[in-house]
């Protein structure tokens, strides 16, 4: 696969700090009240030198069960958008969440869990330094573009956060709850596809949201 061309980004630099640094910083992790409903912390899978990190919310019951990141329904829908649409096999790229243990009920990320657990995943970012993002729903895109502003607005563009190219989607657990979704998922990953094989141009012109026209 060709590299992306960035200016002012070095593709696979020198590594800090590795994967499994950050795990063993994390260790049996008591930041936050979620240590105490908790089965598993579920830290991320995939290539430590994938060029694409997926960020998702939080674990549901079947990953507080298993200890990864999308394994169930969601997660199947995710790897059929990876291989039927990017072009990218699960184990090619690196899937972790916003939060590492699963809120009770899947209710949504409190703002203390985020604040303690996100270092965790910018620390993982930083040790992949992968070529693109992406954010599946609100609370991962918030959280990596440091906006508001909804998913409904700013998916289907590619943004940009510091020295990485960002693709905010649906989650998929959102696009298995109302279907309608579907056709813009899909298209988010075959731009993915596109990023990846160079087919696309990054270089746009700079929007006021920080999102360049690589994708129309
Ligand atoms: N939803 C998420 O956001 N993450 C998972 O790992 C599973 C479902």
């Amino acid at each position: 696969m060709p590299m992306l061309k960035i200016p002012g980004h070095e593709h696979q630099r020198a590594r800090e700090v590795t994967l499994q640094e950050i795990r063993d910083v994390l260790g049996d992790c008591h930041l936050c009240g979620l240590s105490r409903t908790r089965t598993n912390i579920v830290f991320g899978v995939g290539d430590p030198h994938a060029r694409v990190v997926l960020v998702g919310e939080a674990p549901g019951a079947n990953e507080d069960l298993q200890g990864e990141p999308f394994v169930g329904a969601a997660g199947q829908l995710l790897n059929r958008m990876l291989v039927e649409h990017a072009g990218v096999a699960r184990k090619d790229v690196y899937i972790a969440n916003v939060l590492k243990c699963r809120p009770p009920g899947n209710r949504a990320p409190a703002p203390d869990e985020t604040m303690a657990c996100s270092p965790f995943l910018r620390e993982q970012i930083r040790s992949i330094w992968p070529d693109v993002i992406v954010t599946m729903g609100n609370p991962a895109t918030h959280f990596v573009l440091q906006t508001e502003v909804g998913i409904t607005r700013l998916r289907g563009h590619v943004h940009r956060a510091g020295h990485f190219i960002v693709l905010p989607t649906y989650h998929p657990a959102a696009v298995l709850r109302d279907s309608l979704k579907l056709p813009d998922l899909e298209y988010d990953f075959d731009l993915l596809g596109k990023l990846l094989r160079g087919e696309t141009d990054v270089e746009g012109p700079t929007t006021g949201d920080g999102t360049t026209n690589g994708g129309h």
